[in-house]
């Protein structure tokens, strides 16, 4: 009695804390928001937030995590966009933060948005790439995920990976691992630089800018914001969930070939090029294969 008891107590800690494997689920199940309740609305599964010239909007989730898969399908700002941000990330906090971003940088009518993703490590960004999409990420909802695991960060854009950092700690080179992220929206105003380098301000008097979402899904390493970061990294560490598996260490053949064809047809800028502004190459560039 008292060790089935107990056994149903681990499975059910481990359900909880190992790997919350959660299928597409309500918002309200995963996030909340953090900026601007009163810029949502809620229409069937679909959650809208609005940008005026009163406020933007944004989400966060309720849980942070270690590792895992978040996606989240998103229909940006319809029509004209420009000078408006939406973005997608995970984050953790302090100044020594990590973060993976999607930023998606709006346009004037007709023409095309700007994905614009970075890699925070240990408080340092300025690790920006650039491209334009295959298809007009306005007219439909399109999945866009972040994979991360002990080897490697990887974005995908319905399934195809646009971006990976990988783990090249063998050359010294540190890799987010040991601090729990939150899972981020928000939707502001940043005419400042979005748009043609900030030329294009946003026009307000096309305003409300409303970004859509739905299909939340976060299968990942759940940590208890009581429990410190080390506890949390050395459990999720060895959490034995599937995007720790071997297979999940780099990008299949498949997927090597479609970040190819991404890199090749739809790249606009990379970090690891840009001379002008890194005379020595990032460290990370000279070793990444893509
Ligand atoms: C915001 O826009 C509305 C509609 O264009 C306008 O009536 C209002 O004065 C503006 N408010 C501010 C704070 O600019
Ligand atoms: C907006 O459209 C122009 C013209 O097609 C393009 O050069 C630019 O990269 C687009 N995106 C942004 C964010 O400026």
């Amino acid at each position: 009695m008292a060790s089935s008891l107990s056994y149903a107590l681990i499975a059910l800690f481990l359900s909880i804390c190992v790997s919350s494997v959660i299928a597409t689920a309500e918002f309200n199940q995963l996030f909340q928001p953090y900026w601007a309740p009163d810029h949502f609305s809620f229409d069937g599964d679909a959650v809208n937030m609005k940008l005026d010239n009163y406020s933007g909007a944004g989400f966060s989730s309720k849980s942070k995590y270690m590792f895992g898969k978040v996606n989240i399908q998103i229909k940006l700002v319809a029509g004209d966009s420009a000078g408006t941000v939406t973005a997608f990330y995970m984050s953790s906090e302090g100044a020594k933060h990590h973060e993976f971003d999607f930023e998606f940088l709006g346009n004037t009518t007709g023409e095309p948005y700007v994905v614009q993703t970075n890699v925070y490590v240990n408080g340092v960004g300025n690790r920006e790439q650039r491209l334009n999409l295959w298809f007009d990420p306005t007219t439909d909802f399109h999945s866009y995920s972040i994979l991360w695991n002990q080897r490697q960060v990887v974005f995908m854009v319905d399934e195809t990976p646009i971006r990976v950092h990988s783990n090249l700690e063998h050359k010294g080179i540190p890799f987010p691992k040991d601090q729990a992220m939150g899972v981020y929206s928000s939707i502001w105003n940043a005419d400042d630089w979005a748009t043609q380098g900030g030329r294009v301000k946003t026009d307000w008097t096309h305003a409300p800018f409303v970004a859509s979402y739905r299909g939340f899904e976060i299968d990942g390493c759940e940590c208890p914001v009581t429990t410190a970061d080390s506890d949390n990294a050395k459990r999720c560490a060895s959490s034995g969930g599937w995007w720790d598996r071997p297979v999940m260490s780099e990008l299949s053949v498949h997927q090597s070939h479609q970040l190819i064809w991404v890199r090749s047809n739809h790249m606009i800028y990379d970090y690891c090029n840009d001379a002008a502004r890194f005379p020595s190459v990032p460290v990370e560039c000279e070793h990444h294969r893509h």
